[in-house]
């Protein structure tokens, strides 16, 4: 009957839909430090992502190698490979998301902070040119010190003119990757939970540097019932020196890399998918803030078609996370003024 052929068709023009180009939007993301220890992984990862039709890999060296390799996956993303300054503006042009983990990273018996002298000028050229070339991108901070380094961002925006508080963040995922495998490790959550990592979920707030990240286990899922407070200690402790103990490790060749592209996919995706509208997207960042007295925190984020839909609270603490919020607060509050510092006397 005409009645089914008009039903058929209308299938097929809704199947047609669904996997024609422009129901998944065309989107750029650019990587900037692509060549590095977390560049080179992250590359391949966005590669993977089905929610990126065009890549864009930035370094001062070594892009052209990455994007040739890279480029081979045959997936969706379009690859290209740009190298030093005067192709900064080309990789950044047309951008919806740009990564930032250039840098130099820790080694042993360094802070984050001690990175800040060579880190920060790097952070301030680059989002100089984020700010020329693709003001309205997502920005997501990987470069250390993040409690410095997102503040210092915001600070070249403004000057800019340019400044949109819903699209900066620092990437703290990897604080939460952590802190949800750790807790997995030693809670006695249920094991069906447990065989499905993704199921496990521990908000971590604060910033990305030792005491100042706060992981709230108070707050985990599963819960966690049988963990003492020692546990709970062992466990905060972990999650606040997790960096260090890769870097340990490491032995002066760098900083975590693997784990942090990991964490860096996963927060880029979750932008990805909230520029598409798709909703209840949550992930915890280091994001302008007014939750409590600090102008940057990182806490849980709603994230949608402009960058952060909210900014949510911190929830019930317990006593103990009380006191790490309090203790936490000066460095913090010492991290994010310097960065501001630093980018209005340079
Ligand atoms: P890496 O030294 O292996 O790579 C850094 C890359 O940045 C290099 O390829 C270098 O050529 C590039 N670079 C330097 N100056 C640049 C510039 N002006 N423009 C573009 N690229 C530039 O270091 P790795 O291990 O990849 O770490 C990068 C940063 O990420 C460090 O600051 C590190 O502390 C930070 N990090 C952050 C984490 C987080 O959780 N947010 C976790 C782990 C590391």
């Amino acid at each position: 009957s005409v009645e089914s052929a008009l039903r058929r068709r209308g299938a097929a023009s809704s199947n047609r839909r669904l996997f024609s180009s422009d129901s998944v939007p065309e989107r750029k993301v650019a990587i900037l430090g692509a060549a590095g220890g977390i560049g080179q992984p992250l590359a391949l990862l966005m590669k993977l992502n089905p929610l990126v039709s065009n890549l864009a890999l930035y370094d001062i060296a070594g892009t052209a190698g990455v994007a040739a390799d890279v480029g081979h996956i045959n997936t969706r993303a379009q690859v290209a490979g740009y190298v030093g300054e005067e192709q900064l503006g080309k990789a950044l042009e047309g951008s919806d998301v740009v990564i930032i983990p250039a840098g130099v990273p820790r080694k042993p018996g360094m802070t984050r902070d001690d990175l800040f002298n060579i880190n920060a000028g790097i952070v301030k050229s680059l989002c100089t040119a984020i700010a020329k070339y693709c003001p309205s991108a997502v920005v997501n901070m990987i470069s250390n010190p993040v409690n410095s380094t997102v503040p210092i961002a915001s600070e070249v925006f403004k000057k800019a003119g340019t400044y949109d508080e819903k699209k900066l963040f620092g990437v703290t995922t990897l604080d939460v990757v952590r802190a949800k495998t750790f807790y997995t490790g030693k809670a006695k959550v249920p094991l069906r939970e447990c065989l499905q990592l993704i199921d496990v979920n521990v908000p971590v707030v604060g910033g990305h540097a030792g005491i100042t990240i706060l992981p709230l286990f108070s707050q985990a899922t599963p819960a966690g019932n049988d963990l003492s407070t020692e546990d709970i200690k062992a466990l905060t402790k972990r999650t606040q020196d997790g960096g260090t103990e890769v870097v340990e490790a490491k032995a002066g060749k760098g900083s975590a890399t693997l784990s942090m592209a990991y964490a860096g996919a996963i927060f880029a995706d979750a932008c990805l998918k909230g520029l598409n509208g798709v909703p209840d997207i949550v992930e915890c960042s280091f994001v302008q803030s007014s939750i409590t007295e600090l102008p940057f925190f990182a806490s849980k984020v709603r994230l949608g078609k402009n960058g952060v839909v909210e900014v949510l609270g911190l929830g019930p603490l317990s006593d103990y996370e009380e006191e790490g919020l309090e203790n936490l607060k000066p460095e913090l509050k010492a991290s994010i003024e310097k960065g501001i510092k630093f980018a209005r006397d340079n």
